[in-house]
Formats: C-alpha cells, structure tokens, sequence
C-alpha cells in the first residue's frame, strides 16, 4: 500500500464529501474539519442539557397534570438530546486524548459556549409555551439544515433529535394557544413573552453575514458540515413565524418588520449584537445561575461515577 502524505489524504476527503460520501467517526478526517465539528457538537450538546434548565423550572408549577407531564417529558428528550450529542462529541475527542470531563470543564470555565437563549430568564408560564413553540421553533429549522451534514454520526443523532424537537414545538404552540385563547391576563402574558423573547430569536441564529462570510462558516460550507448561512436560517425563520404570531393578534417589538416581495426578504431590526458577545460570553441574567446549578449537579453526582467506575476496575 502506497503511504499518502496529509495533503494527498485530505484532497481524497474533500473529493468524497464534494460528491455526497459521507464521514465515520474512525474515518481518516483533516485535524481543523475534527476541530471544526468538536467545537459545534460539543455546544449544541451542552445547549441541550442548558436548555433543559429554564424549562425544568416549571415542572413543579405547571398548571394543569397534563401540562406537567407533558414538560416533564420535554425536559427529559433535552437531557437525552445533550447525552446523544455528547457521545457524538466524545468519540472526535477520542483520538486527541480528551473526553466528557474535559468539555464539562471548558463549559465550566467558560471556553465551552452555550446558546444565547439559555441564558436568558423564564419567569411567567408563557415562557414555557414560547420556549416550546419559538426556539424549538428555530432549533427545527438549524437543525433540519445539519441533516445532511458531511459527518454521518451528527447526521443519525439530528435524524432522531429533529422528530422529538417537533413534539416539543407542538406542545409549545398548544400552550401558546391556550392562552392565545384565554383571559385578557392571560394574553397579556403571552405578549409580555413575545416581546421579551424577541431581540434573544433573531440572536438565536448568530449575528447576519452582510454579505462577509465569517471563516468559521466558510470553512463549515467548504467542510459540508453546514450549508446555510446565518441569515438565510433567520429568513427561513421569519417565513414560518411571523404571520402565525400576528394571526394570533400578537405584536412584535419591531415596528419595521416586513417581507419584501422583490427583494424576496425580510426587513427587521438588528438586536444589540454587542448584548449577543455579553450573553454569550456569560454575562446574560442567568449565566451564572445556571451554570452554579450544573456544577452543583455534576459535584453531587461524582458518588456515582466513583461508584461505576470502581465496579468496573473490580470487575477488570
Ligand atoms: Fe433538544
Ligand atoms: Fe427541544
């Protein structure tokens, strides 16, 4: 067998993806295309387990059984969300001698971004359904784009992430609904959520390219590991929502929104981008908070792992 040099091994790669094949997590992979899907993997994982945090708030006060348990499910699909993902993650690590603690120790430090949306605050029942509803919402439509992502292991994980994520979407529109439907307090709530939840959507897809493709998202197009742009998921965003909230007579915080038809897009308003780097950088209102609560978690839950892991050396 003739011995290739890097170069030739990643010009056989890129000719593969170039024409549909796709990757195994024990096929021969360029070192940045591995970075490239450790860093996105790794943060859609952890933003799974973060996101199940504001939600798992309203648990114990949902209002009806029905509602409970119904949320109750949603919070455990996200936990299973994160630990699919996580394995996904762990076996790029694999290789380069890391794994599930050290990208807990980066979320904790704070190397290891998670999603705007999880850092924000859920204080009324609205929030449950618009959760449900919007960033689910948004989540389907990222998510729907990585299906055909170049790395098959992603790929599978989506596959089943995407069919639960539409359970979730139901369960927070049948909320939104209700009370779309119920008492003038009721939708007073539901449009104080909105609007509070708005500017934290549109940063949901990361800041508009203006016509400058950033290199992480270049590289991701080049790599196939995505094939839409920022702006392109907020449009497809915009396509599905808009005129659904307003059918419900709910406003936007964005007096300027409309669709262009010779353009073929939307206008709106930019969100504070600069409140986007804060946020994400852990400076949003629950930053702190919810990462005190994983940490508090994973120190409680070390018993556990000391357990299985002295059970396995016995049984060695
Ligand atoms: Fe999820
Ligand atoms: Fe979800």
């Amino acid at each position: 067998m003739i011995a290739q040099t890097y170069e030739e091994k990643r010009a056989a790669f890129l000719d593969k993806i170039e024409h549909g094949g796709k990757i195994e997590a024990d096929d021969w992979m360029p070192d940045d295309y591995r970075q490239q899907l450790i860093k996105l993997i790794s943060m859609h994982g952890m933003s799974e387990i973060m996101g199940a945090l504001p939600e798992k708030e309203w648990v114990p006060k949902a209002p009806t059984l029905r509602r409970k348990l119904a949320i109750m499910a949603k919070v455990q699909d996200e936990m299973g969300h994160g630990q699919l993902l996580l394995r996904v993650a762990e076996d790029l690590l694999a290789p380069l001698g890391k794994n599930r603690e050290d990208l807990l120790e980066d979320l904790f430090t704070g190397r290891l971004k998670f999603h705007n949306v999880f850092h924000m605050e859920a204080p009324t029942w609205a929030d449950a359904g618009v959760i449900g509803w919007l960033v689910d919402g948004a989540a389907i439509i990222t998510q729907t784009m990585s299906l055909d992502t170049s790395y098959a292991p992603y790929a599978r994980a989506l596959y089943r992430i995407c069919a639960e994520e539409k359970f979730h979407a139901q369960h927070g529109e049948s909320i939104v609904l209700a009370l779309a439907e119920g008492t003038p307090e009721q939708r007073a709530m539901l449009q104080e959520s909105v609007t509070r939840w708005w500017p934290a959507l549109l940063m949901f897809f990361g800041p508009p390219e203006d016509g400058k493709i950033s290199s992480n998202q270049q590289q991701n197009m080049a790599y196939k590991i995505r094939s839409q742009t920022n702006e392109e998921l907020r449009q497809a965003f915009f396509d599905k929502y808009v005129q659904r909230i307003f059918h419900l007579g709910l406003t936007l915080p964005d007096p300027t929104i409309r669709y262009d038809k010779t353009e073929g897009k939307w206008h709106y308003q930019q969100p504070d981008w600069n409140e986007f780097k804060q946020i994400v950088t852990g400076h949003g209102p629950c930053s702190v908070s919810r990462l005190d609560l994983r940490k508090l978690s994973y120190q409680q839950a070390q018993w556990v792992r000391d357990a299985l892991l002295n059970n396995t050396q016995q049984a060695i």
